[in-house]
């Protein structure tokens, strides 16, 4: 049996930081699925620049689009694209282009074929995961936190942009993502909702482990 963990919530809720903590403990293996939205994005602005996604030239080569994931990374015509997906161009274009659902269902199909090969355990965060990707999840975890205190998270890791365009940045990114037709992130019925407000991460980690040692 492969246990399925689904985590889920905004931008700097802390996913992956925690997502990462607890492969560590329970050395299940984990995908990002932002990653996934992030490099067709980062691919499609390469080759088409600024790009009119109902467009049928674009619909076909998203069809015919191959990724690879080697470990942690994602792989485009043999190169490693993995450091150039978290960058503030790709926060800022990211969104549009998980909306259209041929591209949501390409990353669908991409997460799938990414979580084949998994034996232990299995860790998926995202915003449709618990809703769409693993409904029949183990686990399904909702991280939270006030959009104040996920920007001055992101304002600590990227210095550079000011803290008020981040906060903007967030709430833009937080309207899109959860008011968009398909996918949207939701709360799903059976999540464990965590606001991580005045957590640390180890703590937050420890309450999903002990959640779901509990649950199996
Ligand atoms: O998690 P991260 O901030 O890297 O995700 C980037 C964007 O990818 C999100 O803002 C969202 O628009 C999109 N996304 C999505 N569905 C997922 C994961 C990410 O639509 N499961």
């Amino acid at each position: 049996m492969v246990y399925k963990i689904a985590i889920d919530g905004p931008a700097g809720s802390g996913k992956s930081t925690v997502t990462q903590l607890l492969r560590k403990k329970m050395g299940y293996k984990t995908i990002n699925s932002g990653n996934i939205y992030r490099a067709i994005t980062y691919i499609l602005n390469k080759k088409f620049g600024e790009v009119d996604l109902t467009g049928e030239i674009v619909i076909n080569f998203i069809n015919n689009l191959k990724i690879k994931m080697v470990k942690d990374d994602l792989y485009y015509d043999g190169v490693n694209i993995s450091p150039f997906l978290r960058t503030k161009k790709i926060d800022d274009l990211v969104s549009e282009v998980a909306k259209p659902l041929y591209i949501r269902k390409k990353a669908g199909l991409l997460q799938l074929e990414f979580i084949e090969d998994s034996e232990s355990g299995l860790i998926i965060e995202g915003r449709d995961i618990g809703t769409n990707v693993l409904p029949d999840a183990t686990l399904k975890i909702y991280l939270d936190a006030d959009a104040k205190v996920r920007a001055k998270r992101r304002f600590n890791e990227r210095p550079e942009v000011s803290y008020q365009k981040t906060l903007d940045d967030i709430l833009a990114r937080d309207l899109s993502d959860k008011t968009r037709e398909h996918g949207r992130l939701i709360i799903a019925d059976d999540a464990v909702v965590i606001c991580t407000d005045n957590m640390t991460v180890e703590e937050v980690v420890e309450n999903i482990y002990k959640i779901f040692n509990e649950k199996i």
